[in-house]
This record gives C-alpha cells, structure tokens and sequence, in this order.
C-alpha cells in the first residue's frame, strides 16, 4: 500500500471479458454476470472482443479508474469455479449439489468435443472427478486419446491451466521446483520453475502428461504434493527443508501409457498410483473408428476409411491376444495421420507405408510382422480393384514395358 489513499496500477481482482449482444458490446464480470459497458468506450471494447481479450481496470496518477486490454487468462483465473471453496467436496449446501449433479450429468455432455470419442459414462466420470477435485490418471495404450481428453476435460471446466509433458523433460528438478541462478546484480538466487507457480495458483488444473514415462525422481517429487493428507512440495531432500503448500483447490490430471505397450514406459510405482483415480480410455473399435474417421475427413472414399479402420482393428484385436500375429497395434492416432494422408492425395499403401509400417518390426524378413501387416494392406489395395487379374499386369507392366 501507498501513502496515498489510492494505488495506482491495476485492480487485481476487476476483470472482465467482452460478449456481442446485438450490435452492442457488454462486459461481463467473473461471475458471470452482464454489467453493462462500466464507461468504457465502444472502441476499446469492441477491439477486446475482436482480439480475444478482457479488460482489466486500472488506476491512473489521478486516482480515474480506466480500463486496459489484458489477456483472457487474467479473466479465466478469477472465474470462481463450483469445486472452490474448501478444495472441492462440498455437500453441506443441498443446492450446490443440485448445481453439481446437474452438471455432471447434463451441462458437462455438451463440453465434450464432439471429435473426442469416449463413452458418455467415462466422460462423465471425468468431469465429476473434477469436479470432486479428485487427482485424476487416464491410462491406456498410446494414441487412444488420453491427452485429447485431459486437454479437453481442463477446457470445460474452465479453471487456470497448466501443463508440463514429464515425459520429455530431462530434469525433474529444475522443471518441478526450479534452478539456483546468478545474476550480476542479485547473486545467487532461486528461480522457482513453473510447476511452482501453477500449484501456488488456488483452482489450478494441472496437467501432468506422460507421467508414465517421467523419471522416478520426479515421482519422488510429486508424492507429497498429490497426497491428499500432505499436499505440499519440498524445495529440498534435507528434512525442514522449506515447502510450498499447493493451493486449495488444485487438482492433477495425470496420463500414462498403461497397456500391452510397456516398452518405453517405466513401470510406475504403486504408491504413486494410489493417489489417483484411474480412467482407461476405450481403444475404439472398427465401427466406431471409421465413424471418428468419416467425421474428421468427409471428402476421403468411404472405402479407404473402412479399410483404415479394419486394419486398425485388425491389429488390435491381434496384438491384444495371446497366439495374435502382431505385438503393437495401430493407434487411433496413427490411422488419424493415414486418413490425413489420404485426403492429401496419398493412396492408401503410401499412407501406410508412412504413418503404419514404422510400428511393426522388419525381424524376420519375410515372416515378419512388417510384412503381415504389408499384405494385410496389400488385400485392400487389390480390393479396391474388381478385378485383381487386371491390377496385376498392370503392376508388373509398370517400370519394364512401356505402355501404349
Ligand atoms: N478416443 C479418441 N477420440 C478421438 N480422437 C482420438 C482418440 N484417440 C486418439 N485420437 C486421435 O489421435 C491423436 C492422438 O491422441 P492423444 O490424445 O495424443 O493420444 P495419447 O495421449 O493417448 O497418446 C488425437 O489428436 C486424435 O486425432
Ligand atoms: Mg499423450
């Protein structure tokens, strides 16, 4: 505070964002409530909504209060959230719940993106985990959607958000509590990392992608600080060591490549297991494949998206059962790439030879799964042709006898 019995700068908690109504341009505050233009001028607002941003008020020199254009994420994080006050579970207060059971059941099935496939029971557990602000974990095999929907479950529910891939950081250190650093000016002095900063941030949502694949420090790290009994960070191993408490509120949703896929991922440990609620994400079927596939690329042959998504399937239920020809399967995002492929003019063996292929192992030259899965795609490509005689002078006549 100054001496003056005004500060001037902006007014941290005054924000709001921009709706067209009509021709006229309204604010809105973070409760959600329309409160009409507040003095501001036509242009400032109307340029706010056109470039996606909020208005924050400020104190000038004078004492006026004036209104500046600032980033929605100011405006999103003073959104008060209906999991708050004490870190979520709240059944004291009959309407509330009333509020919350609708909204799992009713309100959250429409913030579901309609490319996202996932069961209406499993989204809504999502959202009610959430909203229950449980410390989530979607598991299942790569590419089957488990970081489309986390990133999807944070947007709905509107909250700060934070992401960290642990999957691809080297140092769980630096990127969980933060680095000494030197600076001319100040000396040595601690930077705290970003992860920090988002569990200091009360309703945060933060998104731990590929926690499966993180280094086991860095679960060292986060079993405090996703233990609901704890729910702190220690800077240090030194025991009194200072900590930074995560803020009420806060919840963690973790991913993890848990399937017949294990290569890659270490095997995570129980305790940190336990301290989460565990959603599987569905590996998609055949029908329910060409229907994501139709959906996302309507202007590819329907037949060339039938074949992606046998194949797909194919491969699943193979490498899924004991005596299957092949060990890994084609994800849902590979057969996305392949019907991206497609629509890009590729044909269906070039597609696969691109975005599929590269998963199945060459060993074994011609019993290998490599070529299983050559031929499997082969037969489609022959399908496609009524008559295969033809296809195969066609093919043979291709780079030794010219054609007339
Ligand atoms: N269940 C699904 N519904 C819709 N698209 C999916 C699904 N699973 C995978 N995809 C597609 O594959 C891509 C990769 O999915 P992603 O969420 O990154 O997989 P994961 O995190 O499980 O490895 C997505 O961008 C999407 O195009
Ligand atoms: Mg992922």
């Amino acid at each position: 505070m100054t001496n003056k019995d005004f500060q001037t700068g902006l007014v941290p908690n005054e924000v709001y964002k921009v709706e067209k109504f009509g021709n006229s341009f309204k604010l809105i505050d973070t409760k959600d409530t329309k409160v009409g233009t507040m003095g501001v001028t036509t242009g400032t607002r109307k340029k706010a909504f056109n470039q996606g941003e909020a208005l924050q008020a400020y104190i000038n020199k004078n004492g006026k209060k004036t209104y500046r254009r600032v980033s929605m994420d100011v405006y999103n994080s003073l959104v008060v959230p209906m999991n708050t006050q004490s870190g979520g579970v709240q059944f004291e207060d009959s309407s509330d719940h009333k509020a919350i059971k609708e909204f799992i059941h009713n309100g959250s099935v429409q913030l579901r993106p309609t490319e996202l496939v996932m069961t209406d029971l499993k989204w809504k557990y999502l959202i009610r985990s959430a909203v229950r602000a449980k410390n989530i974990m979607m598991t299942g095999p790569a590419g089957c959607g488990k970081t489309m929907a986390a990133k999807a479950l944070v947007k709905s529910l509107d909250r700060p958000d934070f992401y960290f891939n642990l999957g691809a950081t080297q140092d769980p250190r630096a990127t969980l509590i933060g680095n000494t650093q030197f600076a001319k000016d100040k000396g040595t002095f601690f930077s705290e990392s970003s992860f920090i900063k988002a569990i200091k941030t009360p309703n945060a949502v933060v998104l731990l992608d590929e926690l499966s694949r993180a280094h086991p420090d860095a679960w060292n790290i986060l079993m405090t600080v996703l233990d609901q009994g704890q729910r702190y960070l220690r800077l240090d191993e030194a025991e009194g060591s200072p900590i930074v408490k995560v803020a009420d509120g806060v919840t963690f949703i973790a991913t993890a490549n848990i399937g017949n896929e294990y290569t890659s991922t270490r095997v995570m440990d129980r305790a940190i297991l336990d301290r989460f609620v565990t959603i599987e994400m569905d590996v998609l079927n055949d029908e329910q494949e060409f229907g994501l596939l139709s959906y996302m690329f309507p202007e590819v042959n329907e037949d060339d998206l039938k074949a992606i998504a046998e194949i797909a399937h194919h491969t699943r239920t193979q490498s899924m059962s004991d005596a299957g020809k092949v060990t890994s399967m084609v994800s849902t995002r590979a057969s996305v790439e392949m019907a991206g492929l497609l629509y890009d003019g590729f044909d269906l063996f070039e597609s696969a030879e691109i975005s599929i292929f590269p998963f199945f192992s060459n060993d074994g030259g011609v019993d290998s799964e490599r070529t299983y899965i050559k031929q499997l795609v082969q037969k489609y490509v022959k399908d496609e042709n009524s008559d295969p005689l033809f296809k195969e002078v066609e093919t043979e006549s291709d780079d030794e006898i010219p054609m007339f």
